[in-house]
């Protein structure tokens, strides 16, 4: 178990947790990096890297609770048209952040997977991240699934194309494609679909992010800034996901 968080807030949000009811896999959309540091007069990297260390609790306090997977959207196919010191800054952070943490994260059992695709990125960034699924590939614990040029719309197409070619191929029937067949053809392909989707900083939209893995996802949206959102941030969301009823369409 990763070590206690020292607490910020005063209600025990941690004991309101109905262990019978914990997602068995939370998405996040990381959002208001850059207006938290523009509210600093900071440069929009710092915002950035604030978002890293509220990253850190974040991934300590889901392994602690017995969250299973946990997708993070850290870059989006459309973040390449930031500017290109923020898209390097964002890229050297992933790095900075796997070189350090990466030991402590394999202790800790838990297991490093990506969705997206990697190959646009920097070598130096596509080799730490290798290096750390390589290594974590065996883990048992909490996985962290960082979306890295990731879009849903890219996703889904690349799924088309793959089954088209293996219909082609005569490998494949028109027949053997249904949900489950298909799901196998996305990035996400055996992680059960999110039951719990998070995104911070008021807005209240998906973004191209997992379009036909959340069919079925309990949404819960925060004002709270990314780099400002702690684990009772976390822990609110998820006694408000307890108390849902999810009916999937049925009664
Ligand atoms: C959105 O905030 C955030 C991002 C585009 C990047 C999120 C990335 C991190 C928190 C770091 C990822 C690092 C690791 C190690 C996975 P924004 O910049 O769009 O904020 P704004 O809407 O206020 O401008």
């Amino acid at each position: 178990m990763f070590k206690k968080i020292k607490k910020s807030i005063s209600r025990d949000y941690i004991k309101e947790i109905d262990e019978e009811n914990i997602p068995r896999h939370v998405a996040i959309i990381m959002d208001g990096n850059g207006r938290w540091a523009r509210k600093r007069n900071l440069p929009r990297i710092a915002g950035h890297k604030a978002g890293v260390e509220a990253l850190r609790d974040i991934i300590k306090s889901s392994s602690n609770i017995g969250i299973q997977y946990l997708t993070l959207y850290a870059f989006s196919t459309e973040n390449w048209n930031r500017p290109e010191e923020e898209v390097n800054g964002l890229m050297d952070l992933l790095v900075l952040y796997l070189r350090k943490e990466i030991k402590e994260l394999h202790k800790n059992n838990v297991r490093i997977n990506t969705i997206g695709d990697i190959n646009r990125l920097p070598m130096k960034t596509i080799n730490e991240i290798e290096k750390a699924i390589l290594m974590t590939k065996g883990n048992t614990g909490l996985t962290v699934n960082i979306a890295l040029n990731y879009g849903a719309k890219a996703e889904i197409l690349n799924a088309v194309k793959n089954i088209c070619k293996k219909v082609g191929e005569n490998t494949l029937t028109i027949d053997d494609i249904d949900e489950k067949a298909f799901s196998q053809y996305l990035y996400t392909d055996t992680i059960p679909d999110p039951d719990l989707l998070i995104r911070t900083s008021g807005e209240q939209r998906i973004s191209n992010f997992l379009l036909w893995q959340i069919a079925y996802s309990e949404l819960w949206f925060t004002e709270v800034y990314w780099p400002d959102f702690k684990p009772d941030h976390l822990f609110e969301a998820i006694i408000e996901f307890g108390q849902r009823q999810r009916r999937f369409g049925g009664l």
